[in-house]
């Protein structure tokens, strides 16, 4: 299979509309067989729940190219699951963790020519999402649903590559207690635009949410978790409103597992941030990402950027996923 003639190794993360998605239909309580299609448009009513009342959800994940030239997946099992979690917050049918699966193989088969080649720097994201599509007016879920998996070839998330990231800490709230901040609907990135392009204009690269609660706690950034490193310490905040990334789940697993780390999950107090060696953002966007300033309100906090632990995480994490590292038992998802 011939690939795209593309310049792999300096992509952005942007959208390429490649050759097929995947869509499947839920009405009169059901899902409908589902399977690809060449159309990435969508025409709905005016009055399409998902235009009134934004119920959407959606998940993001990656297919590499490994070492030894195999299209792969990492833990997908986990995005179906966390689909199903946000289906449910959300009033909507879960979409089966089965066809899930089923879906994502069928559009990375699909699409295999657009999957970046092994030592690109770039991969192939994915995109699975939901959305009410019957016209709703009166507030309620609706009733008919459709469920697709768009492909986009996407290089690093952060302009600029993997130079260390300034980050604020945002006046801004994500997330309220009890509400839709830990799945991953839709309407929590609608909100976060208007801090996000206020941080851009004013120089920095990433918003940090502290609890909206309190404001005492960091919660996380607008598309990523945060860790940090003390020592042989990785410490990273556990929280309800947050998304429970699977990143920063894999890391957890790869420091203790793999670098013999101590691992911290808890509370992480603004006061307390420097008193940290290194930081990161981590997601399947931002892989991890090395965070070098967070300016809290005039207050400058340096970190080491790439250094010694988020080096050796990232290359653990990374090596994992390209098939250089041997994986834990199903994270791997072949594509055949
Ligand atoms: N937090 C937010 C708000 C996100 O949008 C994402 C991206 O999916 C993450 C964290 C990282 O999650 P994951 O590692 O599952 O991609
Ligand atoms: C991802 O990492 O997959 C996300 O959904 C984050 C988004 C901000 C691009």
């Amino acid at each position: 299979m011939e690939k795209k003639n593309i310049d792999w190794g300096n992509i952005g993360f942007g959208y390429v509309q490649t050759d097929y998605r995947y869509v499947s239909t839920y009405k009169d309580g059901a899902w409908d067989e589902g399977g690809l299609t060449t159309d990435a448009n969508i025409v709905m009513n005016e009055c399409a729940c998902v235009l009134q009342y934004s119920q959407s959800c959606f998940e993001g994940m990656k297919a590499y190219t490994t070492e030894d030239g195999r299209i792969v997946c990492f833990r997908p099992d986990l995005n179906a699951a966390r689909m199903v979690e946000s289906a449910e917050r959300l009033k909507m049918p879960a979409f089966p963790e089965e066809k899930f699966l089923e879906a994502i193989k069928q559009t990375v088969k699909a699409n295999a020519a657009w999957v970046p080649p092994y030592g690109s720097g770039a991969s192939l994201y994915l995109r699975p999402f939901m959305f009410g599509w019957d016209s709703i007016i009166g507030v309620k879920p609706a009733n008919v649903y459709q469920f697709r998996v768009f492909a986009t070839p996407v290089g690093p998330y952060f302009k600029g590559g993997v130079k260390p990231l300034t980050v604020r800490i945002s006046d801004f709230d994500r997330a309220a207690p009890r509400g839709t901040g830990h799945v991953k609907a839709g309407l929590n990135y609608a909100m976060s635009l208007y801090a996000i392009v206020d941080a851009h204009e004013k120089g920095y690269d990433e918003n940090i949410y502290l609890d909206s609660g309190s404001r005492t706690y960091i919660e996380e950034t607008g598309g990523a978790n945060v860790i940090f490193i003390k020592g042989n310490t990785l410490v990273t905040p556990k929280s309800s409103t947050i998304l429970p990334s699977i990143t920063r789940r894999s890391i957890v697993h790869v420091a203790k597992e793999y670098l013999g780390m101590e691992v911290e999950e808890r509370d992480v107090a603004l006061s307390e941030i420097d008193q940290f060696e290194e930081c990161g953002l981590c997601g399947t966007a931002a892989v991890i990402s090395p965070v070098g300033t967070i300016d809290d309100h005039g207050r400058l906090i340096h970190y080491a950027g790439f250094g010694p632990k988020i080096q050796k995480l990232y290359d653990t994490l990374t090596g994992i996923q390209m098939g250089r590292i041997e994986a834990p038992e199903g994270w791997i998802m072949e594509i055949e």
